[in-house]
């Protein structure tokens, strides 16, 4: 069976997606709207994570809360996942942020890794792999092979744009991964863009157009 596909539909999304899009949008306006589309994304994709008893005491009165049971990892894939990790943080401020680094070849448009550090030790129990773009699906898929090598029993992809090629190769790739996007578009271009898309959003976020 091929994996969940979450499609935000909403109408801020909407408002703060056409924001991201637009050429016009300067940096710092286009990395607070990330952050913005990733508070959204990680209230979609937290809906079912386990919690337990929590006894607590209020000002008035004993009762019993929730808390967060299992440990949450957070991996963005570097660069452009940076950008969505203080909105994943913030709300669970006690997750792991563990890095992988993987870029795309400009040429063969195939995933490069570059970077990780993921211990050798036991792996989260849930893990988030954060990144604005899903276009030819290869930088998700092989961090989340990463991640299964690791052993993260529960995995779970939060894009921002996600092209329908990425999609359905990821499906096929990792059919346990659950996918979380604001915007499923029209497809990639002869350059494996995401059209209609937002350009590069890594240099988006960084500043670094040139
Ligand atoms: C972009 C994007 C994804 C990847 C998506 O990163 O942030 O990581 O490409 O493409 P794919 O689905 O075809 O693999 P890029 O390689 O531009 O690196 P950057 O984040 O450092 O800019």
């Amino acid at each position: 069976m091929a994996a969940k596909l979450i499609v935000l539909d909403h109408p801020l999304v909407a408002c703060h997606l056409t924001t991201l899009r637009d050429k016009h949008t300067p940096p710092s306006e286009f990395r607070q709207t990330i952050d913005r589309l990733a508070t959204l994304l990680a209230f979609s994709a937290t809906q079912d994570l386990a919690t337990a008893d929590a006894p607590i005491e209020t000002p008035i009165q004993k009762m019993v809360g929730r808390r967060l049971l299992n440990r949450i990892g957070m991996i963005p894939i570097l660069r452009a996942g940076i950008g969505m990790v203080d909105a994943l943080l913030n709300m669970i401020p006690t997750a792991e942020v563990w890095h992988l680094g993987v870029y795309r070849d400009e040429a063969t448009a195939q995933p490069i890794r570059y970077y990780d550090k993921l211990p050798a030790g036991a792996p989260v129990d849930v893990a988030f792999v954060l990144d604005p773009m899903l276009a030819t699906g290869g930088s998700a898929i092989l961090a989340g092979q990463m991640l299964q090598d690791w052993g993260v029993k529960k995995i779970k992809m939060l894009s921002i744009i996600s092209a329908p090629e990425g999609i359905a190769r990821m499906q096929e790739a990792l059919p346990n991964v659950e996918i979380h996007t604001c915007a499923v578009d029209r497809g990639l271009n002869e350059l494996k863009f995401i059209v209609p898309g937002l350009g590069d959003a890594g240099d988006r976020i960084f500043n670094t157009t040139g």
